[in-house]
Protein backbone atom coordinates (compact mmCIF):
# COMPACT_ATOMS: atom_id res chain seq x y z
CA UNK A 1 0.00 0.00 0.00
CA UNK A 2 1.54 3.11 -0.77
CA UNK A 3 1.37 5.80 1.72
CA UNK A 4 -0.37 9.43 0.91
CA UNK A 5 2.07 12.05 -0.05
CA UNK A 6 1.29 14.73 2.44
CA UNK A 7 4.17 17.24 1.66
CA UNK A 8 4.84 19.35 -1.56
CA UNK A 9 7.95 19.61 -2.89
CA UNK A 10 10.50 21.93 -2.09
CA UNK A 11 10.52 24.23 -5.08
CA UNK A 12 6.61 25.10 -4.20
CA UNK A 13 6.81 26.08 -0.82
CA UNK A 14 6.09 30.18 -0.98
CA UNK A 15 9.04 32.48 0.14
CA UNK A 16 8.46 32.92 3.68
CA UNK A 17 7.32 36.68 4.39
CA UNK A 18 8.72 38.44 7.20
CA UNK A 19 5.93 40.43 9.52
CA UNK A 20 7.02 43.85 10.32
CA UNK A 21 5.40 46.16 12.40
CA UNK A 22 5.94 49.87 13.65
CA UNK A 23 7.69 49.67 16.94
CA UNK A 24 8.75 53.49 18.47
CA UNK A 25 11.37 53.32 20.64
CA UNK A 26 12.39 56.45 23.24
CA UNK A 27 16.33 55.99 23.50
CA UNK A 28 18.66 58.23 24.98
CA UNK A 29 15.60 60.97 24.59
CA UNK A 30 15.01 60.49 21.54
CA UNK A 31 11.25 58.79 19.97
CA UNK A 32 12.73 56.57 16.70
CA UNK A 33 10.06 54.55 14.91
CA UNK A 34 11.37 51.63 13.34
CA UNK A 35 9.69 48.42 10.99
CA UNK A 36 10.69 45.31 12.45
CA UNK A 37 9.45 41.40 13.25
CA UNK A 38 7.90 41.38 16.57
CA UNK A 39 10.67 38.59 17.75
CA UNK A 40 13.39 41.44 16.92
CA UNK A 41 15.36 41.62 20.26
CA UNK A 42 15.80 45.23 21.73
CA UNK A 43 19.78 44.91 21.42
CA UNK A 44 19.03 44.14 17.54
CA UNK A 45 17.20 47.00 17.38
CA UNK A 46 19.57 49.13 18.83
CA UNK A 47 22.46 48.14 16.83
CA UNK A 48 20.13 46.96 13.43
CA UNK A 49 17.95 49.53 12.94
CA UNK A 50 19.10 52.54 15.18
CA UNK A 51 22.71 51.97 14.60
CA UNK A 52 23.93 52.55 18.19
CA UNK A 53 26.48 49.66 18.40
CA UNK A 54 27.90 50.43 21.56
CA UNK A 55 25.87 48.45 23.20
CA UNK A 56 27.31 44.61 22.87
CA UNK A 57 26.52 41.67 21.33
CA UNK A 58 28.35 38.76 23.44
CA UNK A 59 26.93 35.60 24.41
CA UNK A 60 23.37 36.80 22.66
CA UNK A 61 21.83 33.80 25.62
CA UNK A 62 21.99 36.38 28.40
CA UNK A 63 24.86 35.20 30.00
CA UNK A 64 27.80 37.64 29.31
CA UNK A 65 26.14 41.17 30.38
CA UNK A 66 27.82 43.11 27.10
CA UNK A 67 24.49 43.78 26.00
CA UNK A 68 23.84 45.75 29.72
CA UNK A 69 21.29 48.52 28.96
CA UNK A 70 19.20 51.04 31.34
CA UNK A 71 15.29 50.39 31.22
CA UNK A 72 13.58 53.28 33.48
CA UNK A 73 17.07 53.59 35.34
CA UNK A 74 17.59 49.84 35.74
CA UNK A 75 19.66 47.45 33.83
CA UNK A 76 18.32 44.47 31.88
CA UNK A 77 20.11 42.28 29.12
CA UNK A 78 19.16 43.76 26.15
CA UNK A 79 19.31 40.32 24.22
CA UNK A 80 16.96 38.68 26.47
CA UNK A 81 14.30 41.67 26.09
CA UNK A 82 11.72 41.99 22.59
CA UNK A 83 11.89 45.36 21.53
CA UNK A 84 8.05 45.69 21.03
CA UNK A 85 7.51 45.06 25.10
CA UNK A 86 9.68 48.59 25.27
CA UNK A 87 7.51 50.99 23.54
CA UNK A 88 7.33 53.89 25.20
CA UNK A 89 9.72 53.26 28.01
CA UNK A 90 12.75 55.71 28.94
CA UNK A 91 15.62 53.18 26.90
CA UNK A 92 19.00 54.59 27.91
CA UNK A 93 22.33 53.50 26.11
CA UNK A 94 25.85 53.60 26.26
CA UNK A 95 25.57 56.58 24.00
CA UNK A 96 23.26 58.49 26.16
CA UNK A 97 25.62 58.16 29.21
CA UNK A 98 27.44 60.96 28.33
CA UNK A 99 29.58 62.68 25.47
CA UNK A 100 32.96 62.66 24.08
CA UNK A 101 32.98 66.58 25.51
CA UNK A 102 31.34 65.61 28.40
CA UNK A 103 31.39 61.99 29.73
CA UNK A 104 29.92 60.62 32.66
CA UNK A 105 31.53 60.61 35.73
CA UNK A 106 31.50 56.40 35.26
CA UNK A 107 32.92 56.85 32.06
CA UNK A 108 35.88 59.19 33.30
CA UNK A 109 36.30 56.98 36.57
CA UNK A 110 36.87 54.09 33.23
CA UNK A 111 39.53 55.96 32.13
CA UNK A 112 41.80 57.02 35.27
CA UNK A 113 41.93 53.74 36.21
CA UNK A 114 42.48 52.02 32.86
CA UNK A 115 39.56 49.83 33.67
CA UNK A 116 39.17 48.23 30.11
CA UNK A 117 41.57 46.63 28.04
CA UNK A 118 39.94 45.24 24.75
CA UNK A 119 36.90 47.30 25.46
CA UNK A 120 34.26 45.14 24.37
CA UNK A 121 32.47 44.66 27.52
CA UNK A 122 33.02 48.28 28.91
CA UNK A 123 29.32 49.26 27.75
CA UNK A 124 27.28 46.96 29.38
CA UNK A 125 30.25 47.21 32.40
CA UNK A 126 29.21 50.77 32.96
CA UNK A 127 25.54 50.66 31.86
CA UNK A 128 25.75 48.07 34.90
CA UNK A 129 27.59 50.57 37.18
CA UNK A 130 25.02 53.09 36.74
CA UNK A 131 22.52 50.91 37.14
CA UNK A 132 23.73 49.43 40.29
CA UNK A 133 24.49 53.08 41.59
CA UNK A 134 21.10 53.90 41.07
CA UNK A 135 19.65 50.82 42.65
CA UNK A 136 21.89 52.39 45.78
CA UNK A 137 21.93 49.10 47.42
CA UNK A 138 26.03 47.95 47.12
CA UNK A 139 28.14 50.39 49.43
CA UNK A 140 30.90 47.99 49.89
CA UNK A 141 33.35 46.05 47.36
CA UNK A 142 32.25 42.34 48.02
CA UNK A 143 28.31 44.34 47.37
CA UNK A 144 29.55 45.47 43.69
CA UNK A 145 31.41 42.18 43.16
CA UNK A 146 28.02 40.32 43.68
CA UNK A 147 25.86 42.88 42.00
CA UNK A 148 28.30 43.21 38.74
CA UNK A 149 28.72 39.61 39.31
CA UNK A 150 26.41 38.84 35.36
CA UNK A 151 28.81 41.26 33.27
CA UNK A 152 31.65 39.15 32.03
CA UNK A 153 35.21 40.44 31.17
CA UNK A 154 37.14 38.28 29.17
CA UNK A 155 40.32 40.52 29.45
CA UNK A 156 40.31 40.39 33.41
CA UNK A 157 39.92 43.99 33.65
CA UNK A 158 38.13 43.53 37.34
CA UNK A 159 40.35 44.76 39.76
CA UNK A 160 40.20 48.09 37.63
CA UNK A 161 36.70 47.97 36.96
CA UNK A 162 36.20 48.02 40.91
CA UNK A 163 38.21 50.67 41.05
CA UNK A 164 36.57 52.76 38.78
CA UNK A 165 33.00 52.04 40.44
CA UNK A 166 34.05 52.35 44.22
CA UNK A 167 35.79 55.91 43.07
CA UNK A 168 32.05 57.22 41.68
CA UNK A 169 30.23 55.17 44.54
CA UNK A 170 32.54 56.92 47.02
CA UNK A 171 32.46 60.12 45.30
CA UNK A 172 36.09 60.57 45.70
CA UNK A 173 39.54 59.21 45.42
CA UNK A 174 39.04 55.58 46.03
CA UNK A 175 41.05 52.76 44.67
CA UNK A 176 41.51 48.95 45.33
CA UNK A 177 44.99 47.62 46.15
CA UNK A 178 44.87 43.86 46.56
CA UNK A 179 41.53 43.45 47.30
CA UNK A 180 41.76 46.18 49.96
CA UNK A 181 40.39 49.56 49.15
CA UNK A 182 42.32 52.70 49.70
CA UNK A 183 41.95 56.07 49.56
CA UNK A 184 44.28 57.86 47.74
CA UNK A 185 45.40 60.83 49.40
CA UNK A 186 44.28 64.11 48.11
CA UNK A 187 46.69 65.75 45.90
CA UNK A 188 48.62 68.93 47.67
CA UNK A 189 47.24 72.22 46.06
CA UNK A 190 49.61 74.75 44.90
CA UNK A 191 48.64 78.13 46.65
CA UNK A 192 50.09 81.49 45.70
CA UNK A 193 51.09 83.67 48.14
CA UNK A 194 49.76 87.81 48.29
CA UNK A 195 52.14 89.60 49.55
S1 LIG B 1 24.85 39.40 24.86
FE1 LIG B 1 23.28 39.69 26.31
S2 LIG B 1 24.04 38.77 28.10
FE2 LIG B 1 25.52 38.27 26.59
S1 LIG C 1 38.05 44.78 28.58
FE1 LIG C 1 38.08 43.13 27.15
S2 LIG C 1 36.33 42.03 27.68
FE2 LIG C 1 36.48 43.44 29.24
Amino acid sequence: MSLPFTQQPLDRIPPAVVPAEDVTLHVNGQDHTIKIAPWTTLLDALREYLDLTGTKKGCDHGQCGACTILVEGKRINSCLALATVYQGADIQTIEGLGTEENLSPLQQAFIDHDAFQCGYCTPGQICSAQGLINEGRAKTEAEVRELMSGNLCRCGAYPNILSAVMEVLHDGRVTVDNGRLVTIPAQPTTSSSVS
